[in-house]
């Protein structure tokens, strides 16, 4: 692995030569050539103008139009909206020198205008064509809207709930986060990037940045190669084997070297190990933060880190435009590193079409027919549906029946849009969100709703328990909802404490003191620590940021129109105390065991509050016949994993079967198990399905002492079930190779 720049930059050199001495030949698309000779007539400043990226508040400033004019920005972000981006457009393309066409980027996360459920809550769903679909209809509005680029799919791995981002991933599996993060990207771009619904994707934040120590947002990340190779880089790899368009550099650093100053991340195993095409961004202002970093004494030096780095735009910083002309003039910063920086970001804007049509099919008119169609809520509603989780239903609480005449709805999040689309919602709109409340009662029929908000979320006044109490008192049943608000979890949002903010445990065992049956729904864009919950409260719903069906999705999972049937994507710990905390951890020279010298804690179990892969249904599954094609295959052979799975409940519901594997002994430790398969079945009460997986290399392998990915030969086991924990288990062979 070349981890020192200079030989680095030999090496790129030696490439950048090899590829401009190649003949400029048949092979050579028309677009290339055209970007060839616009090259060639572009001067120094118009191509580091190129590779320049400025924020917008609402409409661009004249200064900035001005600049556009003068071909020193290639690309705006956050501005959107069709007229507002043919505005600017315009100027580009007819009032600058070389006419050449902006790209618009925005963060379209989980929605532009329709908002769906927050990605790890969308995740729960394990449903990754429920996610592409969702990012299609994002696509779609955003397009619509002027948008060109979404800085998503977001496929950090995330094993620590403080670090607020969580709510933007898929949550802790590299499998699970890898297929969510190619069905993104499928979504965002569709078949054709040019098509006037398509978008291009970014695969965020490369690399690793869910790795930050404390789970404190922006915060060094040190982690062995391996872990990095085997947990943190597979959604991303995944993400651009799907196609993605272009990828957005970290903020972090990884061992000492800041991402967005590492060659060897950024070029090596980007483009050399996976055969990336398209352009690295970098994150906000991210290119003048190497000053903080402490690897650049000056902006200029900055600068040339990362573009050297093969960081191709700069978001913000506007070093590239102002201090790199004077380097590569000076001759401190090869021209062709430039020109290749270029290359990649007109690559991009030809890729889109955007020289044909620099609007890509943006008309007011599109925009106004695409913002929250009907068909867009109705495939909001069925996510948001897939994405709730049941995390405890004792004594069948759910759904709730016929003998409840009276539902009293008490919390802070009961009656909040804001808070229903989440952090990083779009230009979604509040009042587009219906809350649970407004849900609740328009599900309710003849039901009486009452409603009481208790307290606010972070605030620390009691006064509104005692009419909290009140109510719950006159009704059947008890639904609170309780949580965080839709900013306390994103970027930014960091938390060392993760349980109930303000006062709401207070409200919840007020409540509970009351005798009601109640029913807890919790609104977050993290796992809680909610030990007295789980021991008190018989039925929990994990609802996350459902979006702009929230109200319907969780009435029609509370009434039992549709069965809970989500499993969460992330572990939920007792305390933060047992952070980080994850299904696929090692088993240690000690495991865990009643002796006093094992790898435990003396005050606290070791197991999570809720594991990963947990979720509960209204209806019952059976697991049989589990069937392994042989009991032995080659490294590189293929082995058919079967399970015949039973719907043994009295009601319609989606099951999602995951399959574990793990390695027995091999040359490195392993872990405990790790996923390697997963498929959501939906079955009527009695309906028996047999659901075949496919072990092979990708996901019996390991890297091994000398980071080689390889199948070790020896003894496998399977675990098939309903979540990481138990299941049918098998046992096979991977044969030694004579
Ligand atoms: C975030 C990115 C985002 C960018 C542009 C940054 O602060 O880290 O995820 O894409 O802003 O909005």
């Amino acid at each position: 692995m070349i981890r020192s720049r200079d030989s680095f930059l030999q090496l790129l050199l030696a490439f950048l030569a090899l590829a401009s001495a190649a003949p400029a030949t048949a092979q050579r698309s028309s677009a290339a050539r055209n970007i060839d000779s616009l090259l060639a007539r572009m001067t120094l400043e118009e191509k580091l103008g190129q590779l320049n990226q400025l924020s917008v508040d609402s409409v661009p400033i004249p200064e900035d139009l001005d600049l556009v004019r003068k071909g020193l920005v290639g690309s705006f972000l956050n501005l959107t909206g069709a007229a507002a981006t043919h505005d600017a457009q315009r100027i580009a393309v007819t009032e600058s020198r070389l006419k050449i066409p902006l790209i618009f980027g925005y963060d379209v996360m989980h929605g532009y205008r329709t908002i769906f459920p927050i990605p790890l809550g969308e995740t729960a769903s394990w449903d990754p064509e429920a996610a592409e679909a969702a990012a299609r209809v994002a696509a779609r509005e955003a397009a619509a809207a002027g948008v060109h680029w979404t800085f998503a799919p977001m496929v950090d791995i995330a094993r620590d709930p403080r670090w607020g981002r969580i709510a933007e991933v898929s949550g802790e599996d590299p499998y699970l986060g890898s297929a969510m993060a190619a069905a993104r990207v499928r979504g965002f771009q569709g078949k054709d990037v040019r098509a006037p619904d398509a978008v291009l994707a970014t695969v965020k934040v490369f690399a690793a940045y869910g790795g930050a120590e404390g789970g404190r947002d922006y915060n060094t990340v040190d982690l062995s190669d391996r872990t990095l190779r085997e947990v943190y880089l597979p959604p991303y790899r995944a993400a651009i084997d799907a196609g993605a368009g272009t990828v957005m550099a970290s903020f972090n650093e990884i061992g000492g070297i800041p991402n967005t100053a590492s060659p060897w991340l950024m070029t090596t195993v980007l483009r050399r190990e996976w055969g990336f095409k398209g352009f690295v961004v970098s994150d906000w202002t991210a290119v003048a933060e190497l000053l903080n970093h402490g690897v650049a004494g000056t902006r200029a030096d900055a600068g040339k880190l990362a573009l050297e780095a093969g960081v191709d735009m700069d978001m913000v910083s506007r070093i590239y435009v102002d201090d790199l002309p004077a380097l590569v003039r000076a001759g401190r910063i090869p021209i062709a590193v430039v020109n290749e920086a270029v290359r990649r970001v007109l690559s991009a804007k030809a890729a889109l079409g955007l020289f044909d049509d620099p609007y890509h099919g943006a008309t007011v008119e599109r925009e106004q027919a695409a913002l929250l169609a009907p068909a867009h809520r109705q495939l909001a509603r069925r996510v948001a549906e897939e994405s709730i989780v049941l995390l405890k239903n004792d004594g069948q609480r759910l759904p709730l029946g016929a003998s409840v005449k009276t539902i009293a709805v008490i919390g802070p999040l009961a009656d909040d849009q804001v808070a229903a689309l989440g952090s990083w919602a779009g230009r979604g709109d509040p009042k587009d969100a219906v809350t649970p409340l407004v849900g609740i009662k328009a599900r309710a029929g003849s039901v009486s709703v009452l409603y009481a908000k208790g307290c606010g979320i972070t605030d620390t006044a009691t006064a509104g328990i005692a009419d909290a109490v009140a109510a719950a008192k006159q009704a059947d049943v008890a639904v609170l909802v309780l949580g965080e608000a839709g900013d306390m979890s994103g970027e930014a949002a960091s938390r060392a404490n993760i349980d109930l903010p303000g006062v709401q445990q207070q409200l919840l065992e007020a409540v509970h003191a009351t005798g009601t049956p109640i029913v807890l729904v919790l609104m977050n864009g993290r796992p809680l620590t909610i030990p007295w919950a789980a021991e008190h409260v018989p039925a929990i719903v994990e609802s996350w940021f459902l979006g702009v069906e929230t109200g319907p999705a969780l009435a029609a999972v509370l009434f039992g129109d549709v069965s809970a049937s989500g499993k969460l994507p992330a572990t939920f710990p007792r305390s933060v105390g047992q952070i980080p905390l994850y299904y696929n951890h090692k088993n240690t020279g000690r495991p865990t065991g009643p002796d006093k010298y094992t790898s435990k804690y003396i005050d606290l179990p070791v197991t999570p509050l809720f594991p990963f892969g947990h979720g509960l249904s209204y209806t019952t599954f059976a697991y049989s016949d589990l069937r392994l094609s042989a009991p032995r295959i080659a490294p590189a052979g293929t082995l058919k994993v079967s399970v015949t799975v039973t719907n043994t409940g009295a009601r319609e519901a989606a099951e999602v079967v995951q399959l574990y594997v793990h390695d027995e002994v091999a040359s490195v430790t392993r872990p405990v198990r790790t996923l390697a398969g997963f498929r959501r079945v939906s079955l009527k009460p009695g309906e028996a399905r047999t659901v075949d997986f496919q072990l092979t290399a990708k996901e019996l392998g390991l890297y091994n002492r000398d980071m080689k990915f390889v199948v070790e030969p020896g003894k496998f086991r399977v675990f098939v079930g309903g979540s990481s924990v138990g299941g049918l288990e098998g046992e096979f062979e991977v044969a030694r190779v004579r």
